[in-house]
């Protein structure tokens, strides 16, 4: 009987994409998917290491499962991702229960594992391909059938210095662009009329195998206008732009795009130049205002969503200040809000957390409020327009009631009937909440 998987995701889109891909060939190896861990013979654990509350909240889940191990002891389970790259061997002594680990470098190798693990019964560690480009596979596998995410991109050169992405994904590595217009056209032809491009850095997109080349800005911009001809293809997003490489020239270029979505995620992290130093960010508050100008000046009703990190080793009240007078400033449509933590080897874990739990929290708080109060006005000017919105599901509780997405990423809530999920529908704005737009269709 074939063996069957079943793969729990922590983190990222990047992490949901390569579950997917991971699925994916894993299936045309002969696997099949569980649709629960109880019913599996291996379950997958794909982590993420980006913070410390997201590794705890990964260590307890694996935990969670001593009785099922106990139950049945033939269950394998893998800790694939960031965390087992991170830890290696050190995974075992961490959570005993895991039978092997596995970098993302290394899950094209997973469908041999498995085999080896579940004919050999003894523990591996694969995390030699860190900075390996990965194979290219296109396992035809997607979770679902009208929008998905497409890698162009794995790794990061940017250091920031509170950020284990580096190290967990190793160096930046391209995918080239044959490969990703031949993944997106078979996509547009299997009906797919969303895709999300991802990248950590997808604006130092370079569409060549060889390293060391100068950094041509314009091959992220060649890369969308190919993918905007896709017959098919409706939407197009993009994430991570990071603001030391993101330019002008591309938010001119998304104005003539009619595919690309009026929509920019460009993480702040601080509004204090002196922690963006620390950071290593490579740019300065000023600079990344000015980019929103001119993000704003090309597409008047983009959208523009950011991350930040509050309580940076050595963050005073005065750098905070600056965070909070700046968010005021340039009015984000919504913010990611995070607390720092230190993340060995990320070089800012050398430095003292020296920011109190209790400032962190009420500077978060703080934080949160503000960007609330921001949120709102943002979305009040919308009351009374007409938006298309791609449906993208319903509510568990209600089931007449739909949720999809505007070309901004805002989430519409509206009564219909389900079989409206996976199409365009045009919704005429009633009201607005910070974290959503309430309406009618028409
Ligand atoms: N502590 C807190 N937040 C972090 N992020 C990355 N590393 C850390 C860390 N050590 C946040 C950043 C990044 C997002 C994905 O996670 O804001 O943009
Ligand atoms: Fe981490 Fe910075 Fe790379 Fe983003 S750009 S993945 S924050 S090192």
């Amino acid at each position: 009987m074939n063996k069957k998987i079943y793969i729990r995701t922590f983190g990222c889109q990047m992490n949901i994409r390569d579950s997917e891909f991971v699925m994916g060939i894993l299936l045309e190896r002969g696997f099949e998917k569980a649709n629960s861990a109880e019913n599996a013979d291996v379950i997958l654990f794909n982590s993420c290491s980006v913070r410390k509350h997201a590794e705890d909240r990964l260590f307890s889940n694996i935990s969670g499962l001593k009785d099922l191990k106990k139950k049945r002891s033939n269950i394998i389970i893998g800790l694939i991702g960031c965390t087992a790259q991170n830890y290696k061997e050190g995974v075992f002594s961490k959570v005993p229960m895991v039978d092997f680990a596995c970098g993302s470098g290394n899950i094209t190798d997973l469908p041999e594992i498995i085999k080896d693990v579940l004919k050999n019964r003894c523990p591996i560690v694969a995390a030699d391909k860190v900075n390996e480009k990965r194979k290219e596979l296109f396992p035809k596998y997607r979770n679902g059938n009208f929008k998905t995410h497409v890698s162009i991109s794995e790794g990061c050169d940017n250091f920031c210095s509170y950020c284990v992405v580096p190290y967990v994904r190793g160096r930046e590595r391209s995918r080239r662009q044959k490969d990703i217009i031949e993944e997106v056209e078979d996509l547009a032809n299997r009906g797919f009329r969303e895709i999300t491009l991802l990248g950590q850095n997808v604006n130092s997109y370079r569409d060549s195998p060889l390293r060391g080349q100068s950094l041509c800005r314009n091959d992220f911009v060649k890369l969308l206008e190919n993918i905007n001809k896709i017959d098919g293809i409706k939407r197009i997003r993009f994430m991570t732009s990071h603001p030391k490489d993101a330019s002008p020239d591309l938010f001119k270029a998304m104005k003539n795009m009619d595919k690309v979505c009026e929509h920019l995620h460009l993480p702040l992290q601080s509004g204090s130049t002196r922690i963006l130093q620390l950071m290593n960010r490579g740019y300065t508050a000023k600079r990344y205002a000015r980019l929103v100008d001119s993000f704003r000046k090309f597409i008047p009703h983009g959208s523009v969503t950011t991350d930040m990190i509050i309580g940076f080793p050595s963050e005073t009240e005065n750098d905070f200040q600056k965070t909070m007078t700046l968010m005021n400033e340039i009015k984000f449509d919504s913010a990611f809000t995070f607390k720092y933590s230190p993340r060995p080897p990320a070089k800012s874990a050398e430095l003292k957390d020296d920011v109190l739990q209790e400032i962190k929290d009420d500077r978060l708080k703080a934080l949160i409020n503000l960007q609330e109060k921001i949120s709102q006005k943002r979305n009040e000017p919308l009351q009374g327009k007409v938006l298309e919105i791609l449906v993208d599901g319903r509510n568990k509780k209600s089931p007449t009631t739909l949720t999809g997405r505007t070309r901004t990423n805002k989430t519409v809530v509206f009564e219909g009937n389900k079989k409206l999920i996976g199409k365009f529908v045009d919704v005429i704005i009633e009201s607005v909440t910070p974290h959503a737009l309430k309406g009618r269709m028409v």
